[in-house]
């Protein structure tokens, strides 16, 4: 009785550390898409996204951005 209740408990952490460690990678590799508004329609590329989210503009990538050579190819346009 003891000793499954102690498997138990010891099965519900492993779930536990699983989920939050599954959530935490599907976050950090998840490209956002481009927000659907006005900004964002009709980009080419690269040197469009540029004027807005290069590192001194108005909207700067985070510090844990992943490479950025081809910006459509991980942030498709929206709709
Ligand atoms: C006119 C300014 C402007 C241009 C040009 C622009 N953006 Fe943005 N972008 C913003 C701003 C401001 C935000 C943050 C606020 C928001 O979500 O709308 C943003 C947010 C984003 C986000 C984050 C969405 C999220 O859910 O976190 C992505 C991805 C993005 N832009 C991609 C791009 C790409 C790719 C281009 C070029 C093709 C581009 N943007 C061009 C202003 C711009
Ligand atoms: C290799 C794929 C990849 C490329 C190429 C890429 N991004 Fe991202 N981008 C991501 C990922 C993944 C995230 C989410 C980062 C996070 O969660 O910390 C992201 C997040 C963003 C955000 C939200 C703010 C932030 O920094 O988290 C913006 C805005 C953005 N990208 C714009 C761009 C622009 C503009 C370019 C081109 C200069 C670009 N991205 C190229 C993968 C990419």
């Amino acid at each position: 009785m003891h000793s499954v209740r102690k498997k138990s408990v010891r099965l519900l952490a492993v779930g536990v550390v699983l989920v939050a460690a599954l959530t935490l990678v599907s976050r950090s590799t998840q490209p956002p898409v481009q927000p659907f508004d006005p900004a964002h329609r009709g980009l080419a590329g690269n040197p469009d996204c540029a004027p807005c989210h290069a590192a001194d503009a108005a909207a700067p990538l985070g510090p844990r951005h992943p490479p950025k050579d081809d910006c459509l190819h991980c942030h498709p346009p929206a709709g």
